[in-house]
């Protein structure tokens, strides 16, 4: 017996030696001290001993659980500071590393022009109104004087996204006129409206099947030419500074009449005509006009009360001229190298 309780105890020390966990020092508990441990098992044959023996056995019996247990229990407290200490190092915050740079971003040239125009109109008492890129043709077209029959609303030049030729998308913000008149209702309206159009034009260094514009309406009593004028001038100087000379040149459009295309007088060649403006002297900036009547009369304000003006500008035309972009398709292609410039 005495063997056999030697065996175990070498055993167990030898096994609580190498233990590395605290579940592996509670399997070897069960396993020595545990009531069918291997210790217990001997304990268990006390009885069998003679009555001189049993009590030196007993004692032996005693110590070597002692033992056990003493060196179980600096085992636990050992694997537990090791453990401690582990998590400490993992978790561990090096102060003295350098941070990592994140990348910043900055706005997109268009959205840098798009925030300087709508600067400018808000602080001449504009708000600004976005609405629907999926629009109806009676807004895109109909309520803008633009009936059936008319080119702009052939199969060929928009997208449309209903066989019945309902529904579209839109191809100009102009309809954020009439969307502006239904919710406003009653005059003074003064709105700016930017936005994504699209049209099936082919992709080349001036078109694109998608752009963008900024609608203006201005509706009140008494507005005449005159505030147009006054306000696209107003544009144009701040935009391209005050020496910028602006010209109103006669056009047509459905909802506008009288209607007119404003050009600024070209900023590098100033008016003697290069290559910035095809030899012009002057480059189209945007179309504008005295709301049409039947535009206003469809959205239940008295033309005879109330007057307006309305104006579509291009935006990446703006951006183009802005920052002197040669190339429309840079615009939308995203190539860091290309935007990190701006
Ligand atoms: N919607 C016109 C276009 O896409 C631009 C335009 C012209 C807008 C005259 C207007 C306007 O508001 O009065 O070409």
């Amino acid at each position: 017996m005495k063997e056999q309780l030697e065996k175990i105890r070498a055993s167990a020390m030898e096994a609580l030696a190498l233990a590395r966990e605290a579940t592996d020092l509670e399997a070897l508990r069960v396993k020595v001290l545990g009531k069918k441990g291997e210790l217990t098992a001997v304990l268990k044959m006390m009885g069998k001993l003679s009555p001189e023996e049993r009590p030196v056995m007993g004692q032996l019996a005693n110590e070597t659980r002692a033992a056990i247990e003493a060196e179980l229990e600096h085992r636990r407290q050992e694997i537990a500071a090791a453990a401690m200490e582990r998590k400490l190092a993992e978790e561990a915050v090096d102060v003295t590393i350098p941070g990592e740079e994140i990348a910043m971003g900055h706005k997109h040239p268009m959205n840098t022009a798009l925030d300087e125009a709508k600067e400018i109109f808000i602080g001449m008492g504009f708000q600004i109104l976005e609405g629907p890129e999926v629009e109806l043709a009676d807004y895109n077209f109909t309520k803008l004087n633009t009936e059936e029959g008319h080119p702009a609303r052939d199969w060929s030049d928009t997208f449309y996204l209903k066989e019945d030729s309902s529904v579209l998308l839109r191809t100009q913000t102009s309809p954020m006129q009439i969307r502006a008149m239904e919710a406003i209702k009653e005059p003074p309206i003064r709105i700016l409206a930017p936005g994504r159009v699209y049209r099936k034009d082919e992709v080349d260094a001036t078109h694109s099947p998608m752009f963008h514009q900024i609608e203006g309406l201005v509706i009140d009593k008494g507005i005449t030419m005159a505030d147009l004028k006054g306000t696209l001038e107003t544009l144009v100087k701040s935009l391209y500074g005050e020496d910028s000379v602006v010209r109103f040149r006669p056009h047509h459009f459905p909802f506008t009449e009288p209607s007119c295309e404003v050009d600024v007088q070209c900023f590098k060649c100033h008016g003697a005509g290069c290559p910035t403006c095809k030899g012009e002297g002057w480059i189209e900036l945007l179309g504008a006009g005295m709301v049409h009547p039947k535009v206003l009369e469809g959205c239940g304000i008295d033309p005879e009360v109330y007057s307006g003006f309305a104006f579509g500008i291009g935006l990446e035309r703006m951006a183009m001229r802005r920052f002197q972009i040669s190339d429309l398709r840079l615009i939308f292609e995203n190539d860091i190298r290309f935007l990190q410039q701006f």
